[in-house]
């Protein structure tokens, strides 16, 4: 899996940087401190010979600045003019007005007017740096003191200072590339020895304990371990943790003999066994947590439908990695930079790494092509399928996205990647024309239709060609692996072994089987159970006006192809046709709105809303209502209290996969002889539709044909009115098939299929998992896990 490090000397250059820098600035802050030093020195000179010139100066200047005749001042003016760096000497009447000036200062002179006059007010020299478009001078007024003790003028000395300010930006200049020089040499050097010292050989010490952790590592770890302790510590834990492994591998390999109920540590077990310790992803559209902003805090949901249901205890069993599209509005503010977030949150056991896609690309890919093409594609209700070129583009994007983001969190090392479902057809053969040495399976949650349906898919090459990338490939019925074989006898040129079950394709081999998916225990999932249930159906009878009459429960997402209207129809013609029932039997159809951008998933929410009202409006009387359409994503907890509430559950797909709400029904009614004080009819009944892949593994259910009012009106009057010892017969054989063949064991068997599943022609593929004949009679039953 992807080292989460980066592999350079990433920190080694922050450290280095940072030293740098504070050496640069302690280099500039004592740099600049000299020149300001120098600086200093400098006008203090400027100040001390302006000071001399004008004690030099003040007998004659007394002389001058007493007389009053011009010829007297000008004669002194003349003893005023400036040499080297003294360009000239002013001197100022008692107002401040120049009365002599040496050659060339006579305006500066001028200019200085004010500042002589408060020198003659004040006491004490004034000296400054006058900065003017000639450059900078240094100017030192001081007042002269008369015979008789009065004021009688000043005496400015003017000095050129430009060798000042010129010695300054030379300094400065000076001082900015010491600072640089120091800088570069002291970043190299640490950055050097940070990286040699330190970061290199921690670095192979991580990568030297990754692959540790995925066994095939040499025995000692790499040498020059900056800390003595750390290597010594290092050698133990390893050692250590190759025994713990060893007997791990050794506990496994019992436990996958072992014939116990399948449990999340024997599935983990198993996992062991079966990838090698090699880790696990798993590549869906769904993602199994969902972060959402509510009331302006992330909140974390748990999306309806099979797939999460039935993936999520694999991963929290196995550990691994879990790639899918991020879609909470605060998915990328729960998750790192790389997508990736521990889950369930509140346990972690896995990874999930969220992949974004754009708005554009969900509608094409999800809405569009999935979910208007695919879909009805492969559900036989007369939907017809919607085939957009642009679609197909995204799809083809989206996939490709899908294929870089596992590639990238692999790296170059190995994994087993489980890809899920319809919307991800292309993505085995995305991985492995890149990585042909990665094992990949691909399981369909959906049917598979004949060959003569799909016929139809303008992609139907693209599309079998990207899942025939897969070493293994999945489908709930035998009768799905049936057409799906069929469509590519038909469709493409490749070598099909029918008594294998496996397709040979460009010197690939891809085995195909029927792995039909199941669920796990509700006890697992923490729901209520005792008193505390009790109270919680108690609630819910009040809330929900159920109290004293028998309910019904259907739990959906709102698809037209969960049938859920045939079955608004078969329970208005039960009131129709039962009219005892009214007042004593209610239906609770819990509805998930689902798909909602695509109009036709959107109307069906409010035609099925519609549909409710007027059968309610038709048989309603005081205090009852035959039907409660409950529109909104339920948590499981509440899921379970109406399946322990329910005398019946209906499921009346038109067609489906599997429909794991069949199976978590039976799987609720578990301990209902255990607490029969809360249920004293004892368990419930099932009324499965027989175009759901669950009535293969459900028999002793009532199987209807939802198209087929008056029988299915007929087997929910059955299901009301039967006796509790026959509906105790029917679910305990339905429950133990379903405790037996769970979702540990469905992904224990699909894995061990995939770790045989070598893709090699020459293999002998298919031996390792059973083939199974193409039974064109009805199975019943669940098949044998191997
Ligand atoms: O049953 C088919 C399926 O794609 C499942 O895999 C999934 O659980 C369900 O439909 C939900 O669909 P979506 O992810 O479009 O909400």
């Amino acid at each position: 899996m992807k080292n989460r490090h980066p592999g350079g000397p990433g920190k080694s250059v922050g450290f280095g940087l940072t030293i740098a820098a504070l050496a640069t600035l302690a280099t500039a802050v004592l740099l600049w401190s000299h020149i300001r030093r120098e600086q200093r020195e400098g006008l203090d000179d400027l100040n001390r010979r302006a000071q001399l010139l004008t004690h030099r100066i003040s007998p004659v200047a007394r002389g001058a600045l007493g007389r009053t005749d011009l010829e007297m001042a000008q004669r002194f003016g003349d003893r005023l003019e400036g040499y080297s760096r003294l360009l000239g000497l002013v001197a100022f009447g008692p107002d401040g007005r120049v009365v002599a000036a040496g050659r060339g200062v006579q305006e500066a002179g001028e200019a200085l007017s004010d500042l002589a006059r408060r020198v003659v007010e004040q006491d004490g020299p004034l000296s400054e740096l006058r900065r003017g478009v000639d450059g900078t001078t240094h100017v030192m007024i001081e007042r002269i003191i008369g015979d008789e003790g009065r004021p009688i003028g000043a005496i400015g000395v003017l000095h050129d200072a430009v060798y000042l300010e010129e010695r300054l930006t030379r300094g400065i200049v000076q001082a900015a590339l010491w600072s640089l020089g120091v800088g570069v040499g002291i970043f190299l050097v640490t950055t050097g020895l940070a990286w040699a010292v330190f970061e290199r050989p921690l670095m192979k010490l991580a990568e030297w304990m990754r692959r540790l952790r995925f066994g095939n590592t040499p025995e000692l770890p790499p040498a020059n371990i900056p800390v003595g302790r750390l290597a010594d510590e290092t050698v133990h834990l390893a050692a250590s943790f190759r025994a713990a492994r060893a007997k791990e591998q050794a506990d496994a390999g019992d436990a996958v003999r072992s014939d116990k109920a399948w449990t999340p540590d024997r599935l983990r077990a198993h996992a062991i066994d079966a990838l090698s310790g090699l880790p696990l992803v798993v590549v869906s559209n769904r993602e199994p947590y969902v972060h959402q902003y509510r009331g302006g805090k992330p909140v974390v949901t748990r999306p309806a439908g099979g797939l999460v249901t039935g993936l999520d205890p694999v991963l929290r069993a196995c550990g691994g990695m879990w790639v899918a599209q991020g879609s909470g509005d605060a998915d990328r503010i729960t998750a790192d930079r790389d997508g990736c977030v521990p889950v369930p949150p509140e346990d972690p056991r896995y990874t999930l790494k969220r992949v974004f896609i754009s708005k554009e690309e969900e509608q094409g890919y999800y809405y569009g092509f999935s979910n208007e093409g695919l879909w009805p594609l492969c559900h036989l209700t007369h939907e017809r399928p919607v085939f957009r070129s642009g679609d197909w583009e995204q799809y083809v994007r989206a996939n490709q996205r899908f294929a870089d983001a596992v590639l990238e969190e692999i790296g170059p090392d190995s994994a087993v990647v489980m890809v899920q479902d319809y919307q991800m057809a292309l993505v085995p053969g995305m991985i492995k024309q890149r990585r042909p040495d990665m094992r990949v399976g691909l399981f369909w949650h959906i049917p598979w239709p004949s060959a003569e349906a799909f016929r139809i898919c303008p992609y139907r090459i693209e599309l079998l060609q990207g899942m025939l990338g897969a070493d293994l490939l999945g489908f709930h019925l035998q009768q799905h692996c049936n057409n799906f074989l069929e469509t590519v006898d038909r469709m493409l040129e490749a070598k099909l072994n029918r008594d294998r079950f496996t397709v040979e394709i460009r010197g690939h081999t891809a085995m195909v089987r029927p792995f039909p998916i199941s669920v796990q225990s509700w006890q697992e999932r923490g729901v209520a159970g005792g008193e505390k249930l009790r109270k919680q159906l108690a609630e819910l009878r009040r809330e929900h006006r159920l109290e004293g009459v028998m309910v019904g429960v259907g739990v959906d997402r709102i698809d037209y192809t969960k049938g859920i209207t045939e079955r608004l129809r078969a329970i208005e013609r039960l009131f129709e046709k039962h009219p005892e029932l009214v007042g004593r039997f209610t239906f609770v159809q819990l509805g998930a709105p689902s798909r909602t951008n695509i109009p036709r998933y959107r109307d069906m929410v409010t035609d099925l809303e519609k549909m409710a009202a007027d059968i309610n409006t038709r048989f309603r009387t005081e205090g009852w209502e035959p039907i409660r359409m409950l529109v909104g994503q339920h948590e499981g907890p509440l899921v379970y209290a109406f399946f322990r509430m329910a005398e019946v559950c209906i499921v009346s797909s038109l067609h489906d996969g599997m429909n794991l709400v069949a199976k978590e029904y039976v799987a609720a009614q578990s301990e209902v002889d255990a607490l029969a004080a809360e249920s004293p009819r004892g368990p419930g009944a099932l009324v499965l539709s027989e175009f759901a892949g669950a009535a293969r593994d459900l028999p002793e259910a009532l199987i209807i044909n939802p198209y087929d009012t008056e029988q299915f009106a007929a087997a929910i009057h059955q299901a009301l009115v039967m006796e509790a010892s026959e509906r105790r017969a029917r679910m305990t054989k339905m429950k133990e098939r379903v405790e037996e063949f769970n979702i540990y064991r469905w992904a224990a068997d699909f894995l061990s299929a995939l770790a045989k599943a070598d893709g090699r022609t020459d293999s002998g593929a298919g031996e390792a998992a059973a083939p199974r004949g193409v039974d064109r009679e009805r199975p019943v039953g669940i098949q044998p896990a191997r």
